[in-house]
């Protein structure tokens, strides 16, 4: 595939559909949102308004290191804290799929819902890829009809386009669109990260202590496992206990999670067999984190598991 060819004739197009008109886009990180942010923004400069909702869900340091990345790629990005919004639309919920409705509907229907009305923008600049397409198509994922799930009747609305330039493309070549636009290995190579984000990696209620626990684990798994290669590794915080001792006392404490595995396609996936000393490693950082006594090693093949636990 001629990837220079493909992003010019992409740039073109988004520019002749948009014309004088505005256009938003969010953007999360990952490849795919990047890839379209940068060329959303190769097309229509100021016209395109990129936003960052910080969800509270994120990563440790990651809304502002990625307005950091695009800020050197001349890329303003507008963050937008919604993390009460998330928080209280989390508030009291254990089961996993109501959990990830709340994140979807705080998201769409909530909160990029109403920067999309509020900025006037006639276009979504939205970063759809081929597998989303299909996956939809099979049952596999949800329906991806953006309008509706930003709460946005396209008949009361009449003018809104969702714009989708990626939805060609594969993963690989997304990776490959994002080397030649500039983007940093950081974000060209990133490994797979859940739309609803840490939540889908805490087991139970997610409130703020719990973020912050499963926050830090991430952390080291992803500084320990970085060099790994692996397809996708992760922190999970359960809502079990276990009993441990911590200064002499009996503690009855918090449980993480390391999983680490190999895929292609997310489909299927086989376990890492990680090096025994690099287990030890991870375990003896992961349970110096307040509260936490304990660190797993989930050797479940997808399936029966599925990668993230909820
Ligand atoms: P599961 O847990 O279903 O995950 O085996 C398969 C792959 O998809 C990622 N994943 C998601 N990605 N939104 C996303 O964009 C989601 O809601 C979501 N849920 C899971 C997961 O990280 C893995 O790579």
């Amino acid at each position: 595939m001629d990837y220079k060819k493909f992003i010019e004739e992409q740039i073109a197009d988004v520019k002749q559909t948009v014309g004088k008109s505005k256009a938003i886009n969010a953007l999360s990180g990952g490849v795919d949102s990047s890839v379209v942010t940068v060329l959303g923004h190769r097309a229509l400069g100021d016209q395109l308004k990129t936003v960052f909702v910080d969800s509270a869900l994120m990563r440790e340091g990651e809304p502002q290191r990625v307005v950091e990345i695009f800020a050197k790629l001349g890329i303003t990005v507008e963050l937008v804290d919604a993390r009460k919004e998330f928080l209280s639309a989390l508030s009291g919920l254990t089961d996993p799929e109501e959990k990830r409705q709340a994140v979807t509907d705080t998201f769409y229907s909530k909160v990029f819902g109403r920067l999309v009305k509020e900025s006037n923008a006639k276009f979504l600049l939205h970063g759809t890829i081929l597998t989303d397409i299909e996956e939809t198509v099979d049952g596999i994922k949800r329906q991806h009809n953006i309008l509706s799930q930003l709460g946005i009747d396209p008949q009361q609305a009449y003018g809104y386009s969702v714009l989708e330039p990626l939805k060609t493309l594969r993963k690989d070549d997304v990776r490959e669109a994002a080397k030649l636009l500039g983007l940093p290995a950081e974000i060209s190579q990133r490994i797979p990260f859940p739309g609803p984000a840490l939540a889908t990696r805490i087991v139970g209620e997610v409130t703020p202590e719990r973020l912050e626990t499963v926050r830090a684990a991430t952390a080291i798994v992803e500084e320990e496992l970085g060099e790994s290669g692996a397809f996708q590794y992760m922190a999970v915080l359960l809502s079990d206990r276990a009993t441990g001792i911590r200064d002499n006392k009996r503690e009855f404490g918090q449980i993480i999670v390391v999983r680490c595995v190999e895929s292609v396609d997310a489909r299927t996936a086989t376990i890492t067999p990680l090096n025994w000393d690099k287990l030890n490693r991870i375990c003896q950082r992961i349970t110096r984190i307040k509260g936490v006594n304990r660190c797993l090693y989930d050797l479940t093949p997808k399936p029966p598991a599925t990668i993230e636990y909820i």
